[in-house]
């Protein structure tokens, strides 16, 4: 396991605990004089989950699949104990938000994992607004059902929409566990894997066919309805939960005007659909039609979709195999999207050029950066102020969706113009650069999001020294 992932870092490593964290959390504060506590209780414990009738068992938060909503404006000083009443010791990482780095939730990295039975109380200010995310970075913990949406609002910025909906997308096992899978890939037992050819982006974009996909834990057969009121705004949250599926998604007699991703905003730009890999979020807001609409959400390359319904008025629900003429276009790509100009990191020629170099060996179901299977890791060192460019490489035949923690890093582009992120998708073969501040000291994990990736290695450490 992870257990040593600190101790091979040099001494001069800025780890949780240092100084330099503390002054960054000082710091925060004094930003955001006047930030109102806000208190949430999360209790991890095993629990079935009702799906369409069937009883599965699931680990989750406060016994509900996703986890609640955890919600706060920018600037408030968020208390989220979280009680471990699983047989396994958890953590729970807050994705997206570059908050102190002791808060991260990483086990052996930013924190001791919590044992079973006690708790811990994160303790941190969200400092963006946003569509952001929580979920247990236990080893293949997070596919049990330890998730939930995080949302930032801005309380000078008023809502330009009338309704919302929070969707939250996942795969779910029914008769395995996420260990099982992965024992099944390590050993090879689905080494003829069956074809995940992605009909949006070409390449693989996951390792398992699942037996369900939901949208906010309810399968196809039992969707969620979401209601609003005909010419209402909605602004529509989208959240990729999963562990091995990237999902394309589209509302059926709709065109979505895309504002955000990662949390941070884009120019908006209107499509049929959006692809999104595991770990990113997309906001859209949509004017909506009189009627019932099919929201889906086909997992690529898996030949089944998760399903969701907006009514704004009568009629019978659509099949949820329906498949919207929407889903016909090219999706919505990251290379569609430009940060505003409020968004932007100022262009600049980066002070470090670090290479994660994507590897994998199939044989043997090994996931690697720069030729090492984490914890076996070569730390990524950066200094405090840099602009650094992180280049993500992949030489293998998947997907891999990239993630670094405590940063929202700028796509790469001459212009300056490439959209906020944290996490990125790399196609096969591509390369992708992340432009980043280094302004959040501490030990970062940066990660492929697919949950077997990162169980077989596929992570190393950006580390402040
Ligand atoms: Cu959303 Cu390290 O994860
Ligand atoms: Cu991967």
């Amino acid at each position: 396991t992870a257990a040593c992932a600190r101790n091979e870092n040099t001494e001069a490593a800025i780890g949780p605990d240092s100084p330099q964290v503390r002054t960054f959390a000082e710091a925060e504060s004094r930003r955001f004089p006047g930030g109102r506590p806000v208190a949430y209780e999360l209790t991890a414990a095993q629990s079935d989950v009702d799906l369409a009738g069937t009883r599965t068992a699931a680990w989750l938060y406060n016994t509900q699949l996703p986890g609640p909503v955890v919600r706060a404006n920018v600037g408030d000083r968020v208390q989220v104990r979280c009680r471990n009443q699983l047989p396994d010791p958890t953590t729970v990482h807050w994705h997206g938000l570059a908050i102190r780095n002791d808060m991260d939730g990483v086990p052996d990295v930013t924190q001791a994992p919590i044992p079973a039975g006690d708790e811990f109380v994160y303790d941190f200010i969200p400092p963006d607004p946003g569509t952001y995310w929580y979920h247990t970075h236990g080893d293949l913990q997070r596919g049990r059902g330890l998730y939930g949406a995080l949302i930032v609002d801005d309380p000078a910025a008023p809502a330009n929409y009338d309704a919302e909906f929070v969707v939250v997308l996942s795969d779910w096992l029914t008769d395995r566990t996420p260990t099982q899978v992965f024992d099944e890939l390590r050993g090879g037992r689905m080494a003829s894997m069956p074809d995940m050819t992605s009909a949006a982006l070409g390449g693989d974009a996951g390792d398992v066919r699942y037996p369900v996909y939901l949208v906010n834990g309810r399968t196809p057969a039992d969707p969620v309805v979401f209601t609003a009121r005909a010419g209402q705004r909605a602004r529509i949250r989208l959240i990729n939960a999963g562990d091995d599926t990237a999902f394309r998604v589209a509302l059926g007699g709709h065109r979505l005007t895309v504002t955000d991703t990662d949390g941070f905003p884009v120019e908006p730009v209107d499509t049929d659909s959006v692809l999104i890999g595991m770990g990113e979020r997309y906001d859209a807001v949509v004017t909506l039609q009189d009627g019932v609409f099919p929201l889906v959400a086909v997992a690529e390359g898996k030949g089944a979709q998760g399903f969701a319904v907006v009514r704004t008025g009568g009629g019978a629900a659509p099949a949820p195999t329906v498949m919207p003429a929407e889903l016909t276009a090219p999706p919505l790509t990251v290379a569609d999207l430009q940060a505003t100009e409020a968004a932007r990191l100022p262009v600049l020629d980066p002070a470090v050029t670090l290479e994660a170099s994507l590897g994998g060996d199939m044989n043997a179901y090994s996931w690697t950066v720069n030729g090492q299977a984490y914890p076996d890791h070569t730390p990524l060192t950066v200094h405090s102020d840099q602009r650094v460019r992180l280049v993500y490489t992949n030489k293998t035949m998947m997907w891999h969706p990239m993630h670094l923690h405590g940063h929202t890093f700028a796509v790469a582009r001459m212009d300056g113009s490439g959209p906020r992120k944290d996490t990125v998708i790399v196609l096969p073969g591509q390369t992708v650069a992340a432009d980043i501040d280094t302004t959040n000291p501490g030990q970062w994990i940066t990660h492929c999001h697919n949950d077997y990736h990162l169980a077989a290695g596929m992570a190393t450490i950006f580390s402040y020294v």
